[in-house]
């Protein structure tokens, strides 16, 4: 199957599996079946190889999947063997949260700029890096050439900052500003977060609970 015709929805159960697969990794297992890893993960055992058929199979009839050699496979799916380099705009309480506590590496990516536009902030320190002037952004994005650029500035400049970054190489966003981003570039991909929608399904799958 052609990389780009996999659904999203595929997509975004890798990195799940390359989580059960690293526990597994870390607790010795060699080998397991999509029956055993379905159960695990409380998905469907056909649900699994459906998925992982998406991107040439792995499995072996009676055999099951080989944990390392699977691990392996999601996680250069997942491009994590290779590291792009990120940039953040705006280090207030997320921003500096995201950028001190996010385990970029491991997710292949490296975070090489920090910007905010508030003269207070700048100069402050972010774990290793120093906090930029946004104004500097041009001169940084040509030098550094960034991939990704991640939004914890309010939605009002978010929209603005967007088709700038564009216009200076960001292919990627990592949208956390209360907005959904949706662009409507050619070639360019955004994961919009918000946290609070998570807690609001938490919220109502209680209500449902509590009325049966
Ligand atoms: P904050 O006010 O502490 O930080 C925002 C930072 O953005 C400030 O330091 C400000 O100076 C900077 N900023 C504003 N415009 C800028 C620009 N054009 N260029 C560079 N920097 C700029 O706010 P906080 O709590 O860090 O939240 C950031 C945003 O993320 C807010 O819009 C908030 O609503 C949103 N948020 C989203 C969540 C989510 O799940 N998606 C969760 C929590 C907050």
């Amino acid at each position: 199957m052609a990389k780009n015709s996999v659904s999203l929805s595929v997509i975004r159960r890798l990195p799940r599996y390359h989580r059960f697969l690293k526990e597994l990794l870390a607790t010795g297992t060699v080998r397991i079946s999509s029956k055993d890893l379905a159960r695990k993960m409380r998905l469907s055992a056909s649900q699994i190889r459906q998925d992982l058929n998406c991107f040439g199979g792995f499995g072996q009839q009676g055999y099951g999947y080989n944990v390392e050699a699977l691990y392996q496979e999601i996680s250069h799916i997942l491009g994590l063997d290779q590291q792009r380099t990120a940039i953040l705009l705006g280090a207030g309480n997320l921003g500096k949260a995201i950028s001190q506590h996010m385990d970029f590496s491991s997710r292949g990516f490296t975070l090489v700029g920090v910007f905010d536009n508030n003269p207070a902030l700048i100069g402050q320190q972010v774990g290793e890096l120093t906090i930029l002037d946004s104004k500097e952004i041009d001169v940084f994005c040509k030098a550094h050439g960034p991939s990704v650029a991640i939004l914890c500035i309010p939605k009002d400049a978010a929209i603005e900052v967007a088709d700038k970054l564009i216009g200076l190489g960001i292919r990627g966003f990592w949208n956390f500003s209360h907005y959904d981003l949706l662009l409507d570039h050619q070639g360019i991909v955004v994961e919009n977060v918000h946290l609070g929608d998570s807690l609001s399904t938490l919220c109502c799958r209680l209500n449902r609970l509590e009325e049966d």
